[in-house]
């Protein structure tokens, strides 16, 4: 199964991208997971999405050649960042390649909540989008304090955290089965 992650941060430490690169290899077994790169995406301009630059090609072509999205998103000012927004509304138009496209999303911030209001949002926007795009029900991963949980080698060393996202995983392969993915 292919899936492809898109990360809502561009910094080059993001403990949201180290979050990505734990889970692609982690469950490599399970699923081969591309992070796909969004700092190149211009901003969002319905003057050029008919003919749009060759980066936002590239993006919504692996986003279509995938199974599944994996959302990995931070929490800027209790809502999703720009940088995520920008990349999700690219993916809105023309081709909609998000249509009928499975989902499922995780988040971490160095904030408790770890993300709670920027997913609420996030899944409202992907609702919004009204393309038949299924969410996995429940398993809402919010990845609280994450300073503390992520070693310098960019491990998630939480166990806790680690047993849940390991049942997490296995809901969404159950849950892709049923799609017929
Ligand atoms: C934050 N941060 C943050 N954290 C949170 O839990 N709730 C919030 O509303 C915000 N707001 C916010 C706004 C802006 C502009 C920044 C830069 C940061 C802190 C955030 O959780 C922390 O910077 C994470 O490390 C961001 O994720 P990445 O970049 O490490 O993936």
């Amino acid at each position: 199964m292919k899936v492809v992650a898109i990360v809502g941060s561009i910094r080059k430490d993001s403990y949201n991208l180290k979050l990505a690169q734990f889970i692609q290899k982690r469950y490599q077994e399970q699923f081969d997971l591309e992070i796909l790169n969004i700092r190149e995406l211009p901003f969002y301009d319905q003057d050029i999405e008919m003919d749009p630059p060759a980066a936002v090609k590239d993006f919504k072509n692996k986003v279509a050649g995938a199974d599944a999205v994996l959302w990995v998103t931070p929490e800027y000012n209790a809502t999703v960042p720009g940088v995520l927004v920008n990349a999700i509304d690219w993916l809105s138009r023309v081709e909609k390649v998000m249509n009928g496209k499975p989902s499922w999303i995780v988040g971490a911030s160095m904030g408790n909540l770890g993300t709670v209001k920027a997913q609420l949002h996030l899944r409202e926007i992907l609702f919004a989008m009204g393309l038949s795009s299924p969410l996995l029900p429940g398993n809402e991963v919010y990845v609280g304090a994450v300073h503390e949980k992520i070693n310098e080698a960019g491990e998630l060393t939480h166990e806790p955290t680690v047993q849940f996202l390991d049942t997490v995983v296995d809901n969404f392969i159950n849950w892709m089965k049923q799609q017929n993915r």
